[in-house]
């Protein structure tokens, strides 16, 4: 079983070494990783910009990354990497968990999904009622979206930037049930907090049922103020849907504090847990009414486990959500998300300058983290993105307006310089 949830603690070498208690105390062996990490953290009282350019502070943290040598991986947007230390306890869970079989599914699976469940809900600051253990983003939104009841001309609200699946879940709604999907542009770039939720409000109409916003746009890392959209929204009784893919654990917000109706995240992206795991949050008020992908006659209507009915699936996974939060919990949100926006920065900064070169996200600190994407003259991002690997072995992935760059914290500014040189040479070549 999980220790009790706790209150999360700051990066400081006392916070360190009570987290690390805690996890050891949870795991099935000491994480080598993570112990070395508690052992060498040299932190004091730092605030998180100070400690991010701290090398010395995030060495035995990186140290609990084992990413390959076969390039610069800078593309942590579709699966970042498990830590070390949430690797050695997935291990040890599936062992444990193939010994006992269906002992395990039988009589202590419940007991350990139940323990995660308070874990992250408590993380996400709401109530574990509210928790359904999902596989990824996309069975989170397609559980709401596709589950919501809706008449022929209700509306439902999105930016072009959303998620290509979710746009296609709109797309089949509007086949299947003659819902209304209106699909609005970006803001501008450099519109603030007001012009956002301006523009979000130019949308809604009498009809408009559901608004879907990310927290973090998928292709270009740019952050929006969702609670300040999702308040505008509310007000006029529309339902918000928030997509979390990017947001949950790349910035220090919590789902709980964002005034949305329903929230979904991937927890194999910037949280680190094994690959397919997933959450949807649904305010109690609304779990009786939507309804699950799966049927589910055995679980009252209004019990957010009646959207866990997916079948049998790899518990271990589920298990290793509670180790992730402990590891990221362990270095601190507000430090994290300051240790991305820094690594960010240090190859932004260099290059914003740079003749031939687009950045399609705002770089000021609200707007965006880690994920950040730019534009080379005369290139597609595909293209951009295969001279990158093949020229300086750097991986990032081309989309539609640039290419996508996510370091993560496995990196160090020096890892950064053939992400900086190829870009550079990229946009002068010909020149
Ligand atoms: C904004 C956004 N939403 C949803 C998803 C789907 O995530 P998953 O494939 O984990 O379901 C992604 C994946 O990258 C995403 O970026």
């Amino acid at each position: 079983m999980l220790p009790p949830p706790a209150e999360p603690r700051p990066l400081g070498r006392r916070a360190f070494l009570a987290h690390g208690a805690r996890l050891a105390a949870g795991c099935i062996a000491v994480p080598a990783a993570l112990s070395a990490s508690v052992r060498a953290d040299p932190a004091s009282d730092a605030d998180p910009v100070t400690a991010a350019r701290d090398e010395a502070r995030w060495a035995p943290i990186r140290a609990c990354y084992e990413p390959s040598t076969r390039f610069v991986n800078v593309e942590s947007g579709y699966y970042s990497p498990m830590s070390a230390t949430v690797r050695e306890v997935l291990e040890a869970d599936q062992r444990r968990i193939n010994a006992l079989a269906s002992w395990y599914m039988r009589r202590e699976k419940e007991g350990e999904h139940e323990a995660v469940r308070a874990e992250l809900a408590r993380f996400m600051r709401v109530d574990a009622d509210e928790v359904a253990l999902v596989r990824n983003t996309t069975e989170a939104l397609n559980t709401v979206l596709q589950g919501i009841d809706l008449d022929v001309g209700d509306e439902i609200v999105a930016c072009e930037q959303e998620y290509g699946s979710m746009l296609q879940v709109l797309d089949q709604r509007s086949r299947r049930d003659g819902v209304v999907p209106v699909v609005i542009a970006e803001p501008p770039l450099d519109a603030d907090v007001d012009a956002i939720v301006a523009h979000y409000a130019a949308a809604l109409t009498p009809r408009t049922r559901v608004l879907l916003v990310s927290h973090v746009f998928y292709l270009t890392g740019r952050i929006l103020p969702v609670a300040a959209i999702a308040a505008m929204a509310r007000a006029r009784d529309v339902f918000v849907v928030c997509d979390g893919a990017h947001a949950f654990a790349q910035l220090d917000a919590r789902p709980g504090d964002l005034g949305v109706d329903a929230y979904a995240a991937s927890l194999h992206k910037w949280l680190g847990a094994p690959l397919g795991n997933g959450v949807l949050w649904l305010a109690k008020r609304h779990i009786a009414s939507i309804w699950p992908l799966f049927a589910d006659a055995d679980v009252a209507v209004d019990d957010i486990r009646k959207f866990e009915h997916y079948g049998t699936h790899p518990c271990a996974n589920v298990h290793g959500i509670g180790t992730a939060l402990r590891v990221h919990e362990s270095i601190g949100g507000a430090f994290k998300e300051e240790r991305l926006r820094y690594l960010k920065e240090c190859w932004t900064t260099p290059l914003q300058r740079e003749p031939g070169l687009r950045f399609n996200t705002p770089l000021h600190h609200d707007g965006s983290c880690a994920l950040t994407n730019v534009a080379v003259d005369g290139m597609t991002g595909r293209e951009a993105a295969a001279a990158l690997l093949t020229r300086y072995g750097v991986f990032t992935v081309g989309v539609r307006s640039g290419v996508r760059v996510a370091p993560n914290l496995w990196l160090t500014p020096s890892d950064l310089a053939p992400l900086i040189d190829g870009l550079r040479e990229l946009a002068r070549r010909g020149r």
